[in-house]
């Protein structure tokens, strides 16, 4: 079985509760929620009251992809507003391991992303405290971009160095996810898919969030 974070960066905002209410009552796992600053990544999003308002209605962990630039100034913050997991980009800590361990001594799942130019071995001090790595298939900011392929290549890698470390970390996967990408995806060893326009952009979200759980490796 396949987890699914749908990212609500492709809900309609002046919808939220309804697109809210609509995952509360889909097979999803995860609510995804995307933070953009305008400095990290060429966008802004939205920020911590959007997130708490997410928070009053969502029924699902809140998984939270922060990218913003030294994001370690928020993990309190973060977990505040709800989270059950937060996602800090590698090139964006200078202190990545101190980070790590703030994030986990907030209660919250800690996980690091790569952008697609970052290689898996830029991990490989720190694999072993982690929940979770998200491996960024397109360029952060934008919803509705096309998968990188090199993706695929590059999650086998990280596999492998999961299994050499013996870390418990489970791999995310996201952009450009749709029903040709998934199931390349999941092959390669995805454990969780992000999707945003293509659950959003559906018209039935649900039915496209239960195809996507039930992919087998
Ligand atoms: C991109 C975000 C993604 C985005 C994915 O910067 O991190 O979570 O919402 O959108 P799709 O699934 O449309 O590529
Ligand atoms: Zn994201």
């Amino acid at each position: 079985m396949t987890y699914v974070s749908p990212s609500l960066l492709s809900a309609d905002f002046a919808n939220l509760q309804r697109d809210v209410e609509m995952l509360n009552e889909s097979e999803a796992d995860y609510m995804h929620i995307d933070v953009m600053d305008g400095v990290f990544v060429p966008n802004i999003s939205f920020g911590f009251p959007v997130m708490k308002a997410i928070a009053k209605y969502a029924q699902k962990p809140l998984d939270v992809h922060l990218m913003i630039v030294d994001p370690q100034r928020y993990v309190s913050q973060v977990r505040d507003c709800g989270a059950a997991i937060m996602n800090v980009h590698q090139e964006a800590c200078t202190h990545l391991d101190r980070t790590i361990q703030q994030i986990k001594q907030a209660g919250m799942k800690a996980a690091v992303t790569l952008n697609p130019a970052t290689p898996v071995c830029m991990l490989e001090d720190v694999i072993h405290e982690l929940d979770m790595v998200l491996l960024m298939s397109v360029n952060p900011g934008f919803a509705a971009q096309s998968f990188i392929e090199g993706t695929v290549a590059k999650l086998h890698r990280l596999r492998a160095l999961i299994e050499q470390s013996g870390s418990k970390a489970v791999i995310e996967v996201d952009g450009g996810i749709n029903a040709q990408t998934a199931p390349r995806v999941v092959e390669a060893g995805a454990d969780i898919l992000v999707a945003g326009s293509y659950v959003f952009s559906a018209q039935n979200p649900k039915e496209v969030i239960s195809s996507l759980k039930s992919l087998q490796k």
